[in-house]
């Protein structure tokens, strides 16, 4: 299928690790020009690795979502650098580090800085692209939220909060932006071998003798065994696969939508 996607600008925050950098090397296999964004400064190795295997216009800024100064900065550099940017893709997102069930194993000072990188760094992204994208009246956004942020989650409270307020500025967004002929939609990852995914596990052995703590690999069988119906990892492929197919031409009449890569974790009705 030909997604169309060829020399269009697309950023991806959050892309020096996991999905995010999945989803950059995926948009450059498609023949998009890319800019990797991340507040690690291993980002510029993770552009180095898309230029060697897929070639193409690819840089990377090191640049914090939660400075909203540094996001304006970096939508005018990578516009001076790559071109007119028609994507953008929120693929950062932090957990608490700590571990629910209940959540009152948590504290409330817990909770402010998971909601100031998952939803307000994504509002800081959207404030700092969207002005030129309106002007021109084309582009897509897509946010990476979670099913953690559809069903309540004891996991992680804070994450699961967080997540479902980032479904909701997406909708927003989505009737807000619709006039302008720029489409947004979330696409939730269920369960994905990333380093997210080992601090949860980390997280979770906190709270267990150590003789009882599980290694990583029986942690997460146990627990896809439990809640994947499909009974196995997602890879950050199988996500990039969705987001890259909504930036396309395929998809342009998606727009508010809710759409989950999770082997069936979630099913909507
Ligand atoms: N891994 C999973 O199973 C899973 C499940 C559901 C949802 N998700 C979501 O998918 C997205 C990608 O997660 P991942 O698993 O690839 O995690 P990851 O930790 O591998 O990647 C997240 C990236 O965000 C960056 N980041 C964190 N805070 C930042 C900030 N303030 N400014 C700029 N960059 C920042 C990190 O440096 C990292 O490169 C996240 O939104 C996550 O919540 C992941």
């Amino acid at each position: 299928m030909n997604l169309g996607l060829s020399e269009q600008t697309v950023v991806v925050l959050g892309a020096a690790s996991g999905i995010g950098r999945a989803i950059a090397q995926t948009f450059a296999n498609e023949g998009a020009h890319v800019a990797l964004v991340d507040r690690a400064a291993s980002v510029v190795d993770s552009a180095q690795q898309i230029i060697e295997t897929q070639g193409g216009k690819i840089m990377s800024v090191v640049a914090d979502v939660i400075d909203y100064a540094a996001m304006q900065q970096a939508a005018a550099h990578i516009e001076k650098g790559l071109g007119p940017v028609a994507h953008v893709v929120f693929a950062v997102g932090i957990g608490s580090g700590k571990t629910g069930f209940p959540f009152w194993n948590l504290t409330p000072e817990d909770w402010p800085r998971v909601f100031q990188v998952n939803v307000q760094g994504a509002v800081n992204a959207t404030h700092a692209f969207i002005p030129a994208m309106i002007e021109r009246r084309n582009g897509t956004l897509a946010f990476l939220s979670s099913v953690a942020g559809q069903i309540g989650s004891q996991t992680d409270p804070p994450y699961s909060a967080s997540k479902a307020a980032l479904i909701n500025f997406a909708q927003c967004a989505a009737k807000d932006l619709a006039p302008y002929n720029i489409r947004v939609n979330t696409v939730n990852p269920g369960m994905v071998d990333t380093p997210l995914n080992h601090r949860i596990w980390a997280a979770y052995c906190e709270t267990l003798p150590v003789e009882q703590r599980p290694t990583f690999d029986e942690w997460g069988a146990e627990k896809i065994k439990r809640v994947v119906p499909l009974n196995r990892w997602q890879q950050p492929e199988d996500i990039a696969d969705l987001v890259v197919f909504l930036a396309s031409t395929h998809a342009n009449n998606i727009t508010g939508q809710t759409m989950n890569v999770d082997g069936g974790f979630v099913m909507h009705w």
